[in-house]
């Protein structure tokens, strides 16, 4: 089964409509950084750079007068729950494994504590990579969330991490091959 790609998952309509609701700029920055964090956290890369472009797809737009309302979204928001359900629609539907599906799923849930009741999660490498890919984008005031990118320089540098994913992944094919020989 052939990889689905960044390409893939820019271009399909599901992600064309939610993703700059929150940023497309956001969610590219915390993919990138996703990819340099699951070399440091030996997290597979294509998993984490998905789940971290789409960790915030399941935001709802909560302005109030035309700027964003911070209280009302801190009532209401549920952004991680409804990402992880579009998430995993969007992925099943571009034929990727349900496994993986569900991985990334999982760690779009997670993202974020904001909207649990207080406690601690108990994140796994993969979870614990895009949460904090995340954080790395993120600005005072939600400022992330208002960055901008044209639709061509998204394209490209998602190309780029597709090249550098399969760059990773081939190579840890080789070093499994090689330690098994
Ligand atoms: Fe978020
Ligand atoms: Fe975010």
């Amino acid at each position: 089964m052939s990889r689905v790609t960044m390409q893939d998952i820019l271009n399909h309509e599901i992600t064309q409509k939610f993703i700059k609701r929150s940023g497309l700029a956001h969610a590219v920055a915390t993919a990138e950084y996703a990819l340099k964090l699951s070399k440091v956290h030996g997290v597979n890369p294509d998993l984490a750079v998905k789940a971290a472009f789409l960790h915030d797809i399941g935001h709802y737009t909560w302005y109030r007068n035309g700027k964003w309302d911070y209280s009302l979204y801190k009532e209401n928001d549920i952004h991680a729950i409804k990402g992880a359900e579009r998430a995993h629609k969007l992925l099943i539907r571009l034929g990727e494994h349900p496994v993986n599906a569900k991985k990334i799923a999982l760690a779009v849930l997670l993202h974020t504590d904001s909207y649990l009741p207080e406690g601690e999660l108990h994140l796994d490498p993969l979870q614990n990579v895009v949460a904090l890919a995340d954080k790395c984008d993120e600005e005072p005031g939600g400022s992330h969330h208002y960055k901008q990118i044209s639709d061509y320089d998204a394209f490209q540098r998602l190309k780029k991490l597709d090249e550098q994913i399969e760059k990773a992944l081939e190579a840890d094919e080789s070093a499994q091959s090689a330690s098994v020989s």
